[in-house]
């Protein structure tokens, strides 16, 4: 259990009063209560799963993809933008299965981190991700039951953004470091399965969404080209939306190339 990690961070996702733990179960002053999942993460979430979270077979293949070490490049990516002195709270939205989280904090004691995410899978393996990470179910687009101003750090890689909570909850001081595709990630393999396209202008679409409450402070573009066996095709394919498709599978290895940008942001006070 590491959601005793959470103390002091947490706020109802119904009146936005602290949220405090009181035995297994989470409570603000209101009487809203939410109870800790047998898995060991707390479930703030209003409603039912949407049809779009990630499922328990999409979070094994990605589970594999990462351990493989071939998103290697992306985590040393984030390693070099977030210091590693001073940091006591990393929020990872849309954590998936906590991977990038754990080896933030684990690199930076006694930081803690809490992985959010909408899916009841993720939120179960990003459990056990770290003892320094407090998972969380809930939906980025309710808004985050993350006290203001608490986190120095929050991460966003692949995954939904609601730039007003995360420039909320970060501390004036913080960071906000974004991943997204760029248009030749995956490129090739993409047109050979007929896998979902990447938008071309999604950084540009970033940065002028991130604008008014965001300064760009550091992009730059990674790139890596790897041959990875076809198993390894089939994961890499299967981790993400196109697993809602039923792509085919691969039965031959592939040349890849994998092609991602790291932005980096600062908050802006806003002047009323
Ligand atoms: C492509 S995965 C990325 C996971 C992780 N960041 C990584 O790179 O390994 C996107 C994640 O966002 C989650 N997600 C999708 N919509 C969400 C929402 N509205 N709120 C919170 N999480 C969401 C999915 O369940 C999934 O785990
Ligand atoms: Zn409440």
């Amino acid at each position: 259990m590491t959601l005793h990690v959470a103390r002091g961070l947490l706020r109802c996702p119904h009146c936005a009063a602290d949220l405090n733990a009181d035995g297994a179960r989470w409570v603000c002053a209101a009487g809203h209560s939410f109870d800790v999942a047998k898995q060991g993460y707390l479930n703030l979430a209003a409603g039912p799963e949407p049809a779009n979270a990630d499922t328990a077979a999409m979070l094994e293949a990605r589970g594999r993809v990462l351990s493989s070490g071939l998103f290697g490049f992306v985590s040393r990516a984030l390693d070099e933008h977030v210091p590693l002195t001073g940091i006591e709270t990393v929020l990872e939205a849309g954590a998936g299965t906590g991977h990038y989280l754990a080896e933030l904090v684990e690199a930076r004691p006694p930081a803690r981190g809490l992985a959010l995410d909408v899916s009841r899978a993720a939120a179960r393996r990003a459990a056990r991700a770290h003892h320094r990470v407090a998972s969380l179910v809930a939906d980025v687009w309710r808004g985050l039951p993350v006290r203001t101003g608490a986190v120095d750090v929050v991460l966003c890689v692949f995954a939904p953004r609601n730039l007003p909570e995360f420039a909320r909850v970060l501390r004036p001081d913080g960071r906000l470091l974004v991943v997204t595709p760029t248009a030749a990630h995956l490129a090739g393999l993409r047109a050979r399965y007929g896998l979902l396209g990447i938008d071309d202008d999604k950084q540009t679409r970033l940065r002028s969404a991130a604008s008014d409450r965001f300064e760009l402070e550091h992009t730059r573009t990674y790139r890596l080209q790897a041959t990875i066996a076809a198993d390894l095709v089939d994961d890499v394919i299967r981790m993400g939306p196109n697993a809602f498709h039923d792509p085919p599978h691969a039965d031959a290895a592939e040349q890849i190339e994998l092609s991602v940008e790291l932005s980096v942001f600062r908050p802006v006070s806003i002047t009323a």
